[in-house]
């Protein structure tokens, strides 16, 4: 069994990227590996936020992710701000960690770059990411492709700490699926999928009705051409729709591709795919927002047993860097 550890933001509704890129392997892989997931409110702090917002937000996300087929008997599904541990890790790793690497980080780059005032948060958002991984000595991040990067980042940085203290921590593997890593969004198929982003109708978020979905899918953007064929590089937009049949048929975008004469006939398709995928999610949403302790208690569940992984760890950090151990 592989020790898995894999987050996600409570800062908007989940998307479908969200969804096909990363908590699905999650759900797949919950009980063959040992696997811990992680709601990052931390990291949700990075840009602004309303506090009451956060709150919701953070339960809506857990409700989203044991929706979707999370089982807390067979995962340790927990919210990172409940451990202080992770902080703690976070400024160690902070001190092993140069400014040069932060600022190259490309994420931090396009979502600075747009901002009058950068909260320093942004700029240490991967170390602290990185912290979220080491913890827990996790082998394997399920991730989608735009976190390739920060998990090179947490990489360096064990290895780097490793070396100066003694071994620490393990070093681990990010795990990004063939297909669904990179959803594009609808209406601009050039630029990916995003929580961040205000692109109401590029966006299909798993909470969006039958209706919702089929509108956003007919008026994706494509191209002039009359050709369904699989080609990212020329035809983004019509990749992106094959890519999204793909990771829910389980099927190639270039075999799906054969099948088709028309783009009207590949958007009926995909929007069909989404509306059944994401419909049995949704019903057992609406359960679960009803049952607020059940969800409460799970996550609560989840930060104690996450504690017992994280607080040796820590504990092996801290002396390894020369902190006295208070009597
Ligand atoms: P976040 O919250 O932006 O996204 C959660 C997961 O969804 C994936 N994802 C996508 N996959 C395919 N297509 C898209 N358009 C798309 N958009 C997002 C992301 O790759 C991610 O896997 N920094 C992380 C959260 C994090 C984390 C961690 C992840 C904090 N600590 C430790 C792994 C391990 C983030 O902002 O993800």
């Amino acid at each position: 069994m592989a020790r898995v550890l894999s987050g996600i933001q409570p800062s908007g509704v989940l998307h479908i990227g969200n969804y096909l890129g990363a908590v699905r392997q999650w759900v797949a892989g919950q009980s063959s590996n040992e696997a811990l997931y992680a709601i990052v409110d931390l990291h949700a702090l990075t840009v602004d936020i309303d506090p009451a917002e956060l709150r919701s937000r953070t339960f809506e996300t857990a409700v989203t992710l044991l929706a979707a087929g999370l089982d807390p008997n067979e995962c340790t599904l927990f919210v990172q701000g409940h451990l202080h541990e992770h902080n703690e890790l976070a400024w160690l790793l902070e001190c092993v960690a140069s400014y040069g690497e932060l600022l190259r980080m490309t994420q931090f780059k396009d979502k600075a770059g747009s901002r009058e005032s950068v909260r320093v948060g942004l700029l240490t958002y991967p170390v602290l990411m990185a912290a979220d991984i080491l913890l827990y000595q996790a082998e394997q991040v399920p991730v989608g492709d735009d976190q390739r990067q920060h998990l090179e980042l947490a990489r360096n940085l064990a290895i780097r700490f490793n070396a100066r203290y003694g071994e620490v921590f393990t070093i681990p593997e990010a795990m990004i699926p063939p297909v669904g890593a990179r959803v594009m969004d609808l209406q601009s198929p050039r630029r990916k999928m995003s929580k961040s982003v205000v692109s109401p109708q590029g966006t299909v978020n798993v909470t969006d009705s039958p209706a919702e979905i089929d509108r956003k899918v007919r008026r994706a953007v494509t191209d002039n051409e009359n050709e369904v064929r699989y080609d990212p590089e020329n035809k983004p937009g019509i990749s992106n729709l094959l890519e999204l049949l793909a990771s829910t048929s389980g099927r190639s975008p270039d075999l799906l591709a054969g099948e088709f004469t028309s783009y009207g006939t590949l958007k009926a398709a995909v929007a069909e795919s989404l509306i059944g995928e994401l419909a049995p999610l949704q019903q057992r949403m609406q359960e679960l927002r009803e049952d607020r302790d059940l969800v409460l208690g799970a996550l609560a569940e989840g930060a104690e047993k996450a504690r017992e992984l994280a607080a040796p760890t820590l504990f092996n950090a801290r002396s390894a860097i020369g902190l006295l151990a208070p009597r």
